[in-house]
């Protein structure tokens, strides 16, 4: 069966961590698709819904961290976009444990679109933007290692 959401090179945005990060959370979207259609108990939906969150955060709060250091001059408004989407999806975690909303294919639809419409305007601009005034920092060897070998909330507590 075809997956939810292929990647296209199209969507890179030329900056090797970012990029992989990306991939990363379109195979989470998928995972949270694959889950639901072939009717996996509520519990197990609910925790790849969590993981999917507690992964975005963290990769925006790595994103931005980048932004900052290279003196980013977009950094608040992209910024914002972030925030706009944590509190959408708290806000869901939140219905969810009250019993008022499941998980829909319509969510996922949205998580698709979003992300596309981000990486290709915001993340893109960024990207551009890093590859002529950034460098990788130190801290990544670490962050990407947490990311790519799925300990990322441990990346994640160590900062908070
Ligand atoms: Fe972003």
């Amino acid at each position: 069966m075809a997956e939810l959401f292929e990647w296209n090179d199209d969507y890179n945005v030329g900056v090797a961590d970012i990029d992989e990060q990306h991939l990363e959370l379109v195979a989470l979207i998928n995972q949270l698709h694959d889950a639901i259609r072939s009717h996996k108990a509520s519990k197990q939906v609910r925790r790849t819904l969590d993981e999917l969150a507690e992964y975005t955060r963290t990769h925006f709060a790595i994103e931005e961290r980048l932004m900052r250091e290279s003196n980013y001059p977009d950094y608040e408004s992209h910024r914002s976009y972030h925030e706009a989407l944590i509190d959408q999806i708290r806000a869901l975690q939140a219905k969810l444990d009250g019993g008022e909303a499941s998980i829909t294919f319509e969510l996922l639809h949205f998580l698709r679109t979003w992300l596309i419409r981000h990486i290709c305007d915001v993340d893109k601009q960024f990207g551009a933007y890093f590859i002529a005034h950034g460098s990788r920092p130190e801290w990544m060897v670490e962050a990407h290692a947490a990311m790519t070998s799925r300990r990322w909330w441990q990346f994640w507590k160590a900062r908070a």
